[in-house]
């Protein structure tokens, strides 16, 4: 693991350029686990090369799948089929990783061994009881430290049962943990969601072959369902470009005057792209080029220039969960708009890498911003330019308040530091290269 290092941003003028951000990491998890199920060859162009995905391929070479990155940059994996996966001798350290162990955790509920999961102390505080108590439903069996966190075991049972699950809470994570696990159960699973989440495990299900059932309901809920134990078939899957990572050239471009950036094939699933509609509410220069779908995620250049002073405005609810990592990023853009930007439904924002609303306010305040944070809330009083900056930031172990913070502090007056940018390799091992390259200063 990394070691902990500062990092400093400072105004340095406009951003410009065409460029690249890494795979994205929602992706990049489900292309290695479903290639470790199925039989055959899965290829795999574009992976994030961030550790939570190579922790989530170390996991896969545990459980008994071959996962090898080729001369070509291609990664290649040769799955154990559909409820082949073997006990793994020692415990699965996930890091930082909440999708990685919550997905695996689902994964490995369908196969009758026992499983140990480990992980860093931001991920040793997150909650699993939201995906405990739905595989325990399907027969698996746990056993957690209090609270149901981490290091827990999971032990999943000879005959998975197929199951019936309306979502508690908007999550993508937990929706995929139960779809994973039904894939060896005899039988329908389904999961029912009222607010539509990350469908990335859906899609690329039906990419290596499966059906997948979407109904909607009268309640205006959708149900996913899928039949267990029938075998995938081995595809090529090319990942793109990440667009939580490139929220933050995109913010950093729309505070900077003069800015004029290409970002190159950033998955544009509309379950993802929250952030780049708001920034346009908010008055932001923002076009999609050259829409296309590849591998069955809809894929785009995202073209942001610069177009003077954001207004604030009021975040709608309901668009929360498409942009439910893009706060930290949408936050630094709101400080720096003319006028109030209110936020709400952000509830689950507390138990991400970090509690990010916390983050984000003491972060902000810092900085001189002026906000108010509620249980679920919060409120940024933009004054029409970037604040004061000239503050050291905590980062609480979470890669996107560290890049957020840096993202702030090319437009500041005096410069922001971050406490450890070490986190921000789980998602976007190139953030400061990257940005370099734009004309950002960062050191
Ligand atoms: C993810 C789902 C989201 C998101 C996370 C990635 C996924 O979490 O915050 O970064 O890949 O399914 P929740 O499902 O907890 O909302």
């Amino acid at each position: 693991m990394s070691t902990s290092k500062n990092l400093t941003a400072k105004k340095a003028g406009p951003l410009q350029g065409v460029t690249k951000v890494p795979g994205d990491k929602s992706i990049s998890h489900r292309a290695l686990m479903l290639g470790a199920i199925t039989v055959g060859e899965t290829i795999i162009s574009g992976l994030l090369e961030g550790e939570d995905v190579l922790a989530t391929a170390e996991a896969m070479r545990a459980l008994g799948a071959e996962v090898s990155q080729g001369s070509d940059g291609l990664w290649r994996v040769y799955g154990t089929g559909i409820g082949g996966l073997k006990e793994p001798k020692e415990a699965l350290d996930m890091g930082n990783s909440g999708t990685g162990v919550r997905l695996l955790m689902g994964l490995v509920a369908g196969h009758a061994i026992t499983t140990k999961f480990i992980g860093d102390e931001s991920l040793s505080g997150r909650p699993m009881n939201r995906v405990i108590k739905p595989l325990e439903m399907m027969g698996a069996t746990f056993e957690a430290a209090e609270g149901g966190t981490l290091p827990l075991s999971v032990t999943g049972s000879e005959d998975t049962l197929p199951l019936k699950y309306r979502l508690p809470v908007a999550s993508a994570q937990v929706k995929s943990a139960i779809l994973l696990a039904g894939l060896n159960a005899p039988g329908c699973t389904t999961v029912i969601e009222e607010r539509p989440t990350r469908d990335h495990t859906e899609r690329m299900l039906r990419h290596f072959g499966l059906e997948v059932d979407v109904q909607d309901q009268d309640d205006g809920s959708q149900a996913i369902s899928i039949i267990g134990q029938n075998e995938l078939e081995p595809c090529a899957v090319d990942v793109p470009g990440d667009p939580s990572s490139a929220a933050f050239p995109a913010v950093a471009a729309v505070i900077n005057e003069g800015s004029d950036v290409r970002l190159c094939k950033i998955c544009v699933n509309e379950r993802r792209t929250g952030l780049y509609v708001t920034l346009q509410e908010m008055g932001a220069d923002i076009s999609f080029e050259h829409e296309r779908i590849e591998a069955g995620e809809p894929v785009a250049d995202i073209v942001v220039r610069s177009s003077g002073t954001l207004k604030g405005i009021e975040v709608p609810a309901e668009r929360v969960p498409s942009m439910i990592d893009e706060f930290p990023a949408l936050a630094m853009a709101a400080a720096c708009a003319n006028g109030t930007t209110t936020m709400s439904g952000l509830a689950e924002l507390r138990v991400k890498e970090s509690d990010r609303l916390q983050m984000i306010a003491d972060g902000l305040k810092a900085c001189g911003v002026k906000l108010e944070m509620g249980k679920d809330s919060l409120t940024i009083h933009g004054t029409r330019k970037p604040p004061k900056g000239g503050a050291t930031i905590n980062t609480a172990l979470d890669h996107r308040i560290a890049m957020a913070f840096l993202v702030l502090g090319t437009a500041s007056d005096e410069p922001i530091t971050i406490d450890d940018a070490a986190p921000i390799k789980t998602s976007f091992p190139n953030f400061e290269e990257l940005m370099e390259d734009l004309g950002a200063e960062i050191g």
